[in-house]
């Protein structure tokens, strides 16, 4: 096989932390829903993220630390101990074939339905999501959340640490912090979604409260340097419309920068974009960059390298990518010696659990894997 990776800054060795990564190619979260009816991953998800071991980091699906923050149907948590046991299987297999691995937390807020959690969504505001979510009987009308206390703030803060601290216990390096998407915390971030007037509502230094103090109680619960916070500046996913995104994340970013965390990972990173540019001046620790590859279209043929190393040329100091990893367990490989790649199956083999369109991705050594 030839090897055309033509001195890419992709394929080089690196730090994270204490941690030491084999490349600069970081396996984006991806939600798969494969999880058992209670949360509990499956021994399916330590084939699926084993066989994704050659990355340099793996970043672990959304998983919830409160059954009220469950979004989806069959996604994991990590709020009891049978939690914590199912990821030590996958996190165990992960370490056994080469790999290192963080878990990413999310709490849906207003995402998320009584079908699905058994419990009324909880958010800044009681304002609905303005679309129907997907629920294990369909899609369904979203429902109004309940708008959270003072002490409910608090006690949230608590879930995440909590969550933290238990996916240490499971074997992971670490955290990272779902503050993107249109979730709970971006629910904090944005207008149209956060219209309280108490000390985590109104002005920027307000919204971004909540999110500062999640971080802070995950990072004392384990330590910086096992904490990473994912932020999408202006992607209006899930309904949110911030209102002053120039604002926010100038704030947001400066706010974290000086607390020793493992790094900071950017949605939809354009390197010609201001924003970004400043975002990468303003954060002194390690950069994670998720490149604009056409969202709702195919990959491009290059699975993201091309966009990639522009971003590394940028500023960035690793790369994630997500569709390409779900389609190509051996992406690293692929991507270094110019190999093809597998084309991401039938959208919908995305979420309807089971092993096809997951575990069923041909490698280029085991190319009979491949499903008819
Ligand atoms: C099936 C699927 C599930 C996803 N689940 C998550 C998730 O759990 N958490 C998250 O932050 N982003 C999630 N994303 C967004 C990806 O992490 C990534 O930002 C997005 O796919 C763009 O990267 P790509 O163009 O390399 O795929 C998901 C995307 C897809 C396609």
């Amino acid at each position: 096989m030839t090897n055309n990776a033509g001195g890419s800054r992709l394929f080089e060795a690196t730090t994270l932390g204490p941690l030491a990564l084999p490349n600069r190619l970081v396996m984006a979260p991806l939600t798969r829903n494969r999880a058992d009816a209670d949360g509990v991953p499956t021994s399916l998800m330590a084939t699926y993220y084993a066989q994704r071991a050659s990355a340099g980091l793996i970043i672990a699906e959304a998983t919830t630390p409160s059954a009220v923050g469950q979004t989806y149907a069959n996604i994991p948590a990590l709020h009891t101990s049978a939690h914590v046991a199912g990821w030590r299987e996958v996190t165990d297999a992960v370490r056994e074939a080469g790999g290192r691995m963080f878990v990413q937390i999310q709490h849906g807020g207003r995402v998320g339905h009584p079908d699905t959690s058994g419990h009324v969504p909880v958010a800044p505001s009681p304002v609905a999501l303005p679309e129907e979510i997907h629920t294990a009987d369909g899609r369904r009308p979203s429902v109004v959340p309940r708008e959270l206390t003072v002490d409910e703030i608090r006690s949230t803060v608590a879930d995440f640490a909590a969550a933290a601290r238990r996916a240490v216990d499971a074997g992971f390096e670490g955290v990272e912090v779902h503050a993107a998407n249109g979730y709970l915390i971006h629910q904090f971030l944005a207008k149209n979604t956060n219209r309280r007037t108490d000390a985590y509502g109104g002005p920027v230094e307000h919204r971004i409260r909540f999110a500062v103090e999640v971080v802070q109680a995950v990072a004392d619960a384990i330590g910086p340097e096992r904490v990473g916070v994912r932020i999408s500046p202006g992607v209006g996913v899930n309904g949110v419309e911030e209102g002053d995104t120039d604002s926010i994340y100038p704030a947001l970013v400066a706010a974290l920068a000086d607390r020793g965390l493992a790094y900071l990972h950017v949605v939809f990173a354009d390197p010609d974009q201001p924003l970004f540019q400043e975002i990468r001046k303003t954060w002194p620790g390690t950069l994670i960059a998720n490149p604009v590859l056409g969202w709702g279209g195919p990959l491009p043929a290059d699975g993201g390298r091309g966009a990639g190393e522009r971003l590394l040329a940028a500023g960035a100091d690793l790369i994630s990518l997500g569709r390409s990893f779900l389609a190509n367990p051996d992406l690293v490989e692929r991507l270094r010696t110019g190999a093809p790649l597998n084309a991401v199956r039938d959208q919908y083999l995305m979420y309807t659990g089971g092993e096809t369109g997951y575990t069923d991705y041909p490698t280029l050594d085991a190319p009979a894997l491949v499903a008819s």
